[in-house]
């Protein structure tokens, strides 16, 4: 459905984004994470034709940026991460006006403003006035006007950003209920425990590039050794830690004052076999606890400070097919 191939955007000698290639299978809900600057916005306008890529190309449906920007911009539907300001504006009035810049008529915009209202969790509000809307309705409304055109990708900028609890759940929901109509969607997101619990796959960028994608149950479970073991050294911490190095197929992940924390599967027959190598080897262990990976402790690993320098040209295609 979607390919980014290669693409980078510079601004003067900064890359925002930096040879970033993607592919987002039709029907995914993908998710895009990554800290503050990361490009996740660059990228968004970029897929969306809002921005010129500097380098490299964007195809949907078939449809390449490079030869019909227009024809990638009617797979498209976009919603951005502000939603700006509609003075004495009514909601239907908002949907036309929408409409208008899709090129569809005023009557064909109304006898679908019912349905997407519908669609949306904002039923028979046509006559409001969108000033009037609270922030999770407008961010709704959005979704709603970005549907006009029928895309069959849903781009998405940060939709739940500065909602409620509850206005979060119903914007989540309506993503769901979407992408099970058939809807490929993207959408970035700082809140990570709501991509991890909605999105099929998910992409973590960091300083202009593409950490790592796929599908969201393979990144969870990256490497073997996906589970932390956290235990509490009583005895000689040196001792200890050459104990620990002894015992085959785990590895040291981090040792701080008194502890030791171990990657490992997270089995318990592997749990027992590590607590008998450490006591039998004199280590005095005074508890210990297991902590199973999660999108949160994967993108604090990886987007930290040391990996990515983001300097000079663009690279090759980096780590993030999807094919399935
Ligand atoms: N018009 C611009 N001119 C110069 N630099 C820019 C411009 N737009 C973005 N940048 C820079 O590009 C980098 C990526 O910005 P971008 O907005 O894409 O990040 P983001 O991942 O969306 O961040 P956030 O999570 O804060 O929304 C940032 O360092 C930003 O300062
Ligand atoms: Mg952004």
């Amino acid at each position: 459905m979607l390919y980014l191939n290669n693409l980078a955007k510079r601004y003067g000698k900064f890359y925002a984004v930096n040879g970033l290639s993607l592919h987002v299978p039709k029907g995914d809900l993908f998710g895009f994470v990554g800290p503050n600057g990361a490009g996740k916005t660059t990228t968004i306008r970029m897929m969306c034709g809002l921005l010129k890529p500097d380098f490299g190309d964007i195809i949907v449906g078939g449809n390449r940026y490079s030869t019909d920007k227009n024809a990638v911009k009617r797979c498209m539907g976009y919603v951005p991460d502000f939603f700006g300001v509609y003075d004495n504006l009514k909601v239907y009035e908002y949907m036309e006006f929408y409409g208008s810049i899709y090129g569809i008529d005023d009557a064909s915009v109304k006898r679908m403003t019912s349905d997407l209202l519908e669609l949306v969790n904002l039923s028979n509000l046509e006559e409001q006035y969108v000033d009037t809307l609270s922030r999770g309705m407008k961010q709704r409304l959005c979704v709603a006007r970005a549907l006009l055109h029928n895309p069959e990708l849903l781009v998405m900028d940060e939709p739940s950003s500065g909602l409620d609890p509850r206005a979060r759940v119903e914007m989540k929901q309506v993503l769901l209920n979407l992408n099970s109509m058939g809807k490929t969607i993207v959408i970035s997101s700082h809140i990570l425990s709501d991509i991890a619990e909605m999105c099929t796959s998910v992409g973590i960028m960091n300083r202009g590039k593409l950490v790592t994608a796929g599908r969201m149950e393979d990144i969870l479970s990256l490497g073997i050794n996906n589970h932390h073991l956290i235990i509490d050294i009583k005895s000689d911490m040196e001792t200890a830690i050459q104990k620990v190095r002894e015992i085959p197929d785990i590895g040291i992940d981090s040792v701080m004052e008194g502890q030791i924390v171990i990657a490992c599967s997270g089995e318990d027959e592997q749990i027992n076999r590590i607590m008998i190598e450490l006591m039998t080897g004199g280590v005095l262990v005074g508890g210990f606890r297991k902590e199973e990976q999660n999108l949160e402790t994967l993108f604090m690993k990886l987007t930290g400070d040391d990996i990515n320098v983001n300097q000079g040209m663009p690279m090759g295609p980096v780590k993030g097919g999807m094919n399935r």
